[in-house]
């Protein structure tokens, strides 16, 4: 159906590239993806074959092709540096809803950066999809991600009791849930104020 599937774009931050991946991202992204203490509270363990790396640019691709979701590299602007990147995942249509998931390199922390890219991933999202629900879901330990998504506006729905089990580490998650009037509203405000 026309105007329901999710088209990849490049985004510009203030600091930032949103950008879909490139073949060459493959060796950062295993870098990222293979560090255990970033992965530390991720719901799979951390990679250990490089091939994983090309698998996951390759469904980045076929994301980008079936329109059910966008997965987006994240350079900083200054030094042209892969910092991490940024999903909004299992888009449907008829719920009008998505899932929204990122990680970044350890280097890249405490500076806002993941606030500002999934801040500009939902700006997207919001005004050019007719998107209502976005959900994520944060390991209760993982302090950082729900702050992040707390700052974006994400209201804390509830607990999903041992959630996961990785490498026979139980946890619990957090749900978390945006939706488009939580979204409009303090957009609305922010706008009004430039
Ligand atoms: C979670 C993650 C994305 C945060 O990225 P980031 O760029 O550091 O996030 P931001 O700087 O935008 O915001 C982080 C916020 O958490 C706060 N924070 C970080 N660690 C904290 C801690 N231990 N206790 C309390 N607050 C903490 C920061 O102070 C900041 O809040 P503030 O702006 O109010 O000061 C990053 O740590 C990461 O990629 N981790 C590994 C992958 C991961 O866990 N992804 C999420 C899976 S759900």
């Amino acid at each position: 159906m026309a105007g329901t599937v999710l088209r990849t774009p490049t985004l510009h931050t203030e600091r930032l590239r949103l950008r879909p991946f490139r073949d060459d991202d493959a060796e950062a992204l295993f870098a990222l993806q293979s560090n255990a203490h970033v992965l530390r509270f991720w719901d799979s363990p951390p990679w250990t074959e490089r091939d994983r790396a090309q698998a996951f640019i390759e469904r980045c691709r076929e994301l980008a092709e079936d329109g059910t979701g966008v997965r987006l590299a994240v350079d900083r602007l200054d030094d042209g540096a892969f910092l991490g990147w940024c999903g909004l995942t299992g888009w449907n249509p008829d719920f009008r809803s998505a899932g929204l998931g990122y990680c970044f390199a350890e280097v890249a922390w405490g500076q806002g950066y993941a606030t500002e890219t999934a801040r500009a991933v939902l700006r997207w999202a919001y005004a050019t999809m007719d998107l209502n629900r976005v959900q994520s879901e944060t390991d209760t330990r993982n302090v950082a991600s729900a702050r992040v998504l707390e700052k974006l506006g994400f209201v804390r729905e509830g607990t999903l009791r041992q959630d996961c089990i990785v490498n026979g580490d139980v946890s619990d998650s957090w749900v978390y849930g945006l939706l488009a009037s939580d979204w409009e509203v303090p957009s609305r405000i922010a706008n009004s104020l430039q």
